[in-house]
């Protein structure tokens, strides 16, 4: 991408071959020169929910980004890594003055963030006007990497149809035929439950009834009530975090685990299993990760979140630990000169990442090429069934740079 940020690149070679280079360096705009002096830390913006329904999610980002650059020994591209951190509430509403403030205000070289589909579209659109350097370490609205794509926006963790379109097909090879659908009635919700429903009944399968709340409410026994009217084969849903605690709780005390078997994207039951204890055992999911993969980067991942945190790590933590891998790779490339924009950006779409989730590149429209895993709650943990497709390529629907 060419674009003013190419500017103190060119200047910095100028600066090192002398006098006339000094007086260019002293006629720069003020946010320029961050940019100038490769040995100045790398300011990284974190713009994540850290309070709400999706606070744990945030944090996980957050604690798997962080843990990434210090294994780096706290530097990404050769040069320290500083933190400006926002927490955006996952609302929708204050999204942009936010995401201004990182760019405008804080002058960060570069956005993380963030979960929401709603607040990460804001965030786009802020990155496309001012050039930032983006990279969505959640948020799943398949515009991102659709008509909305750039150069400088790159996501490390899925686009909605990606993870729940397999499930379509898994559900009706399973032989079910009628499904009722529960969500939030918000862009994730509602395209995500569009991917399945797109598989599902293109392999035969019937939507009886799409049922919804608003974001991010949790009184869910009216809906669920009416799924036990319903009585459909099964029950697919959306939700996550502490939404999708009590919704899988809520279900299970009405008895319905029992007689409708509930399937869901991977988010139901990824990060929040201990809080649903019983309730959540048995409940099937697609998504880009399960808990047991077998292979030496999830095995060494786990273990140093484990040793950071106390905490077991899950997806979102994956989705933060390769945001920083990505950047290393784009950072590196140009030994830290964050402004050599066309070069960091070519080595980052080229990239591959052997990720704990498995096998991780990126498409022309810079979404991950990655397996989506069938996965059952057992043992306390999201275990691994099958690939359910692999290497799952989004579509891209709309993105001019495919
Ligand atoms: C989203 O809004 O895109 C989203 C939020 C939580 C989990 C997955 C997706």
């Amino acid at each position: 991408m060419s674009d003013s940020r190419r500017l103190p690149s060119l200047s910095r070679r100028a600066l090192l071959t002398g006098a006339a280079g000094a007086a260019t360096l002293a006629s720069l705009p003020r946010f320029a020169t961050p940019a100038l002096a490769q040995a100045a830390p790398l300011k990284v913006g974190l713009m994540l929910p850290y309070t709400g329904t999706y606070a744990k999610l945030g944090q996980f980002i957050d604690d798997g980004f962080r843990l990434r650059v210090e294994q780096l020994g706290g530097k990404l591209g050769g040069r320290e890594v500083t933190y400006v951190q926002v927490d955006d509430e996952s609302k929708p509403e204050t999204a942009t003055d936010n995401m201004n403030r990182l760019v405008g205000r804080d002058k960060v070289d570069v956005v993380i963030g963030t979960v929401h589909s709603g607040v990460a579209m804001a965030m786009v659109k802020v990155a496309r006007d001012s050039g930032t350097m983006l990279i969505i370490p959640n948020a799943g609205a398949n515009d991102a990497t659709g008509p909305a794509c750039a150069p400088n926006i790159f996501r490390t963790s899925f686009s909605n149809w990606q993870t729940t379109f397999p499930m379509g097909k898994v559900m009706a090879d399973a032989g079910i035929k009628n499904v009722a659908t529960i969500t939030w009635k918000y862009t994730a919700g509602a395209e995500m439950v569009g991917a399945f429903a797109e598989n599902f009944t293109k392999n035969g399968g019937k939507i009886v009834e799409d049922l919804t709340l608003p974001f991010p409410q949790v009184e869910f026994q009216a809906l669920i009530t009416r799924i036990a009217q319903l009585k459909p084969d099964a029950v697919f849903s959306f939700f996550a975090g502490g939404g999708a605690v009590k919704f899988v709780k809520d279900y299970a005390a009405a008895g319905l685990n029992k007689s409708i078997p509930l399937y869901g994207a991977g988010f139901l039951t990824d990060g929040t299993i201990e809080a649903q204890g019983e309730a959540a055992i048995g409940i099937k999911t697609t998504l880009h990760y399960a808990d047991n993969l077998d292979n030496p980067a999830n095995v060494a991942f786990l273990k140093a979140f484990k040793a950071k945190t106390q905490k077991d790590g899950d997806i979102y933590a994956v989705q933060g630990f390769d945001a920083a891998s990505l950047l290393e790779i784009g950072l590196g490339a140009v030994k830290g000169d964050a402004a050599a924009r066309d070069a960091m950006i070519k080595a980052m779409a080229a990239a591959k990442i052997d990720s704990p989730r498995g096998p991780l590149s990126f498409n022309k429209a810079h979404n991950p090429i990655q397996n989506i895993y069938l996965r059952e709650v057992r043992n306390g943990r999201n275990e691994l069934v099958s690939i359910a497709q692999s290497a799952v390529d989004d579509p891209a629907r709309g993105c001019r740079m495919t």
